[in-house]
């Protein structure tokens, strides 16, 4: 057996959000985002489910903040609901506000200390209606909800994620219309959405900044580890490249370097926002930290069908995959060594990593040990790196509870703990005992 130790301090933490787990989606003043309008849309998600109810933690708060003490957790990543504090322009939401006041005290209570995602794939219906993230306007919109927090979180609050996974909600939303607004090949309005997620976030980072606050505040990248599928044929390495450009340069690049990576840009530059030029050196601003989202390992093949890209995704027969995606641990070492290497070694904490299984025939699944061997391995390749140098801080795993995962609904279950969607009822899987331990030796065992 190996171990794996952690440098003394690493945090360890879960990590939510807010439509996913929350339920209650209109209660007490608060506005329909997107996702809430999406998903009661025929056909937007595979179950058929939606986050109406979701694990009702907006209502339960307290006992899953009571299962996170009991797991001994250092910390708890969870995003607001836009629409809850924001119910027009202009207009904040008393409760809204109050709800997340009440969520941080009973954290700071147990011992677990709050991280708060500003952004976490969700807006309002009434920014939607204006365009949403495609139009220049929604940066303005983003950093009001970040000033709001600042004011009435900060004193309590000391760490933030400004915006979770740009790429991932500019792609799912505009490309493959998996996510609201559900559009598809909407090219030009991807990469402005994506432009202005980062701008938001360069913002965010001043406007935090400008307050004198102390703590963290970055952003979490969707890191994926883009592969050749033939890794001999120099076609398929140029159409891994150009995907790992796209994918990873293009969001880190501008916030580390004030750069668009150039292989992509010479595919994609005629549909980025006029702006990109003006608006590179004001985006070149990291924060404290940058977040580390990371689940998979894709692979891509040259193909002469796919315009402008020329690459497609491939899945090898005899690849390990999980549910969802190629599972690749080394992908994880890899990602964390390149931000040592090509991007400065910035401090950086996985603010998420999780494995999804999905339940058949309706009997709980409590024993849940690919999770865990999955979970090991991650860890394990954390552990190598930061050996390695890598200045990787901590873990936060995706996730707490089942919820409500996004297009593929109440079905695909990543939690530690069970969630009884009927009864609300919290049952504990191999898993959760298994991160209890890690947590309690800073260490894991392969
Ligand atoms: C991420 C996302 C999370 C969660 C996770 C598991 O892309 O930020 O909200 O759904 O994937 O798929």
């Amino acid at each position: 057996m190996a171990r794996t130790v952690f440098p003394a301090g690493f945090t360890w933490g879960t990590a939510a959000a807010a439509y996913q787990v929350e339920g209650s989606p209109l209660a007490d003043g608060a506005v329909a985002s997107t996702w809430h309008e999406f998903t009661h849309r025929r056909g937007t998600v595979r179950d058929g489910t939606n986050g109406d109810v979701a694990c009702d933690h907006y209502h339960r708060f307290s006992e899953d903040v009571a299962q996170m003490r009991r797991m001994g957790l250092a910390a708890y990543r969870f995003s607001v609901a836009w629409g809850r504090i924001v119910p027009s322009p202009g207009a904040v939401n008393e409760k809204g506000i109050s709800f997340y006041q009440r969520m941080v005290d009973s954290l700071l209570e147990a011992g677990v200390e709050p991280w708060v995602t500003i952004f976490h794939l969700e807006e309002p219906v009434w920014l939607a209606r204006q365009g949403g993230f495609e139009k220049r306007s929604s940066v303005d919109h983003l950093v009001s909800l970040g000033e709001i927090l600042f004011a009435r979180l900060g004193d309590r609050v000391h760490h933030w994620i400004t915006v979770n996974e740009p790429s991932v909600y500019a792609y799912q939303g505009y490309m493959t219309g998996e996510f609201p607004p559900g559009r598809k090949f909407a090219v030009r309005p991807l990469f402005a959405c994506q432009h202005h997620l980062l701008l938001a976030h360069a913002r965010l980072c001043a406007a935090w900044e400008a307050r004198g606050m102390d703590g963290m505040i970055g952003l979490a990248h969707h890191a994926l580890w883009a592969a050749p599928a033939r890794p001999q044929d120099p076609r398929d390495c140029e159409a891994a490249m150009v995907m790992d450009e796209l994918s990873n340069g293009s969001v880190l690049d501008p916030l580390v370097r004030g750069s668009y990576p150039q292989r992509a840009l010479r595919r994609v530059g005629r549909f980025l926002p006029r702006t990109l030029d003006h608006d590179l050196p004001e985006m070149r601003r990291m924060g404290t930290y940058i977040g580390v989202n990371y689940y998979a390992r894709y692979a891509y093949r040259w193909s002469r069908f796919m315009p402008i890209l020329h690459s497609t995704e491939y899945h090898a027969p005899d690849a390990p995959r999980s549910a969802m995606w190629e599972i690749y641990p080394d992908g994880l070492y890899r990602i964390l060594d390149r931000l040592r290497t090509d991007y400065g070694n910035p401090p950086c904490f996985i603010t998420e990593n999780g494995f999804p299984l999905a339940e058949k025939g309706g009997a709980p699944a409590l024993d849940d040990t690919p999770r865990i061997a999955y979970l090991a391995d991650h860890l394990a390749a954390v552990g190598r790196a930061i050996a390695g140098g890598a200045d990787c801080r901590g873990y936060f795993l995706w996730s707490l509870l089942d919820n409500f995962e996004w297009n593929y609904g109440l079905s695909m279950r990543f939690g530690l703990i069970r969630t009884d969607f009927v009864t609300q009822e919290r049952t504990w899987k191999k898993s959760a005992g298994w991160y209890t331990d890690v947590i309690r030796a800073n260490a894991v065992d392969q």
